[in-house]
C-alpha cells in the first residue's frame, strides 16, 4: 500500500527515530509499503519516519526501481566507516520542488539489519553513499536543508514556510 508521505514541518520529520526492537508482521508490511511508496514516487530512498512511523528503518534504491539488486532495506543502522567528500545537487521526497547541493561523504559503510533481523553491511560510494547518509539522517530528525549553511537554506526554509501559510503544503 501506498502511504502519504509527509513534507518538511510535519513533527514525525524532525525527531529521532527509535530502534526496531521487533521483527514483526507490523515491521513487514511497514517496509513492503515503503517500497512501494519509494518507487511510486518516484525516489531513491525513503525512511520510515517520511510515512508517519517512528522507526530506524529506511529503504533504498539508486536504480529508482530499474534495478531489483539495487535495493537494499537497513534496519537500525550505523555508519561504521565513512571517506572522502562528494558535493551534489540532492532533493527529497519531504521537500517537493526543491533541490540544493550538499556535501556528503565520498564513501560510506553502514552496518545494521535486513528485514528479517540478520546482520548485514552495506558499502556505498557515490550516489549509494549519498543516498545512504540522507536516509540516516531522516532516522535522526535531519533533512537534507539541516546539513545546509547560509542565505540557501534561509531562501528553502521561508519558501516551504510561505506554502504552508497559503495551504499549499
Ligand atoms: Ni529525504
Amino acid at each position: 500500500m501506498i502511504r502519504p508521505i509527509l513534507r518538511h514541518g510535519a513533527d514525525a520529520l524532525h525527531q529521532p527515530a527509535r530502534r526496531v526492537v521487533d521483527f514483526d508482521d507490523g515491521l513487514q508490511t511497514l517496509i513492503d509499503d515503503m517500497i512501494q511508496t519509494m518507487h511510486a514516487a518516484p525516489g531513491v530512498g525513503l525512511a520510515a519516519p517520511q510515512v508517519g512511523v517512528g522507526l530506524r528503518v529506511f529503504v533504498a534504491d539508486p536504480s529508482a526501481g530499474r534495478s531489483i539488486g539495487d535495493l537494499v532495506t537497513v534496519v537500525n543502522p550505523r555508519v561504521v566507516e565513512q571517506e572522502g567528500a562528494q558535493r551534489e545537487e540532492e532533493g527529497c521526497l519531504s521537500l517537493p520542488g526543491f533541490t540544493a547541493r550538499v556535501t556528503r561523504p565520498a564513501r560510506l559503510i553502514v552496518q545494521g539489519y535486513d528485514r528479517e533481523g540478520t546482520e548485514i553491511t552495506i558499502e556505498g560510494e557515490t550516489l549509494l553513499a549519498r543516498v545512504l547518509q540522507h536516509e540516516l539522517d531522516h532516522l535522526d530528525g535531519k533533512l537534507f536543508v539541516d546539513r545546509m549553511q547560509g542565505l540557501r537554506r534561509e531562501q528553502i526554509v521561508r519558501r516551504v514556510r510561505k506554502l504552508q501559510r497559503a495551504g499549499k503544503w
